[in-house]
């Protein structure tokens, strides 16, 4: 199975004005036609923005207590399922999602706002969006590309550069998809935009105005165990958050837990890449009340 996509790596084309493959498309009828619930809460990120960390986090903030045994037993993707997948042979988002046990669904998107679907703003289900500086986020999403065998080819780096700031990548442009849904909070109130370079900086914090958020306020016992159980090297070793019992991705060019840092580009972008990064930056990001952190 592996090496027959290793084959077919799927190619980017224009869906609806943003670049996308097509396994994040081919149902996207039955996605439109969605039907959130009040109480779903919606995770939207651009790729490679701290979707699983998220994920994580309010997997167990709600269900530790009551489902523990969920905890050993099924895996991170299939707990928060990611509504736009459907890939023949490993699932489809929606079915999941569609299906699941537990309330409230936590369900996980990287569509740009555009695309979501509209039941979720009719029934004002809570949305958080993370969101992840642009250097580290093209760096992760760089690796990522590498080692997902239905992600399109990477490339060399400095091509990949080049992409990124062309906004030809999956799901398009960074730069559109941080600033669409940035705007989205001026005019729909119930989303909870985060960054993870706070959460880098203070996991406790940043838990800590997510309950807020939410409504829900656990024990410090609890909350010391999330916060304990979402430190990077623990969710690194835990097999239902570190993605190893997925069959597309090849942990021997680079595992999903990669770094978990801010600056890792640093290691990678070159002081030219650097200075036309930050040039091209400012023409792109006018909006001075979407501020991010390239170190902490
Ligand atoms: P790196 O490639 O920089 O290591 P997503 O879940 O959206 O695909 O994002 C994956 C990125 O988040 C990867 O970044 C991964 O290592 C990082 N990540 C996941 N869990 C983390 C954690 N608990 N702490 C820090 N970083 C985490």
């Amino acid at each position: 199975e592996t090496e027959k996509m290793k084959e077919s790596r799927p190619e980017l084309f224009d869906f609806h004005g943003v670049p996308m493959i097509h396994y994040f498309t081919d149902n996207w009828e039955n996605i439109q036609n969605f039907e959130a619930r009040p109480d779903d809460i919606l995770i939207a990120t651009y790729p490679k923005a701290g979707t699983t960390w998220v994920s994580y986090i309010l997997d167990l903030l709600y269900f530790s207590q009551t489902f523990a045994d969920r905890q050993a037993s099924i895996p991170i993707y299939n707990r928060v399922p990611f509504l736009e997948f459907e890939v023949p042979g490993i699932g489809s988002g929606k079915d999941l999602a569609d299906h699941l046990p537990t309330t409230p669904r936590l369900i996980k998107t990287h569509y740009p706002v555009q695309f979501v679907p509209k039941s979720f703003w009719e029934q004002n289900c809570r949305v958080v969006y993370v969101a992840r500086n642009a250097k580290d986020n093209m760096v992760s999403y760089y690796h990522f590309d590498k080692m997902n065998m239905i992600q399109p080819e990477a490339g060399e780096w400095s091509s990949f550069f080049q992409r990124f700031m062309d906004g030809k990548m999956g799901f398009g442009s960074w730069y559109d998809h941080v600033n669409g849904w940035w705007k989205k909070k001026q005019t729909y109130s119930n989303i909870h935009y985060m960054y993870f370079e706070d959460l880098a900086e203070d996991t406790g914090r940043e838990i800590d105005k997510l309950c807020s958020f939410l409504g829900i306020s656990p024990s410090a016992d609890v909350k010391d165990k999330v916060v304990s159980g979402v430190q990077f090297d623990n969710m690194k070793k835990n097999k239902m958050a570190n993605y190893s019992t997925i069959p597309v991705m090849d942990f021997k060019i680079s595992p999903f837990m990669r770094k978990g840092k801010v600056g890792d580009w640093k290691n990678h972008f070159t002081v030219a890449q650097n200075q036309v990064f930050d040039e091209d930056y400012r023409k792109k990001m006018k909006d001075p009340t979407l501020q991010f952190r390239n170190e902490i």
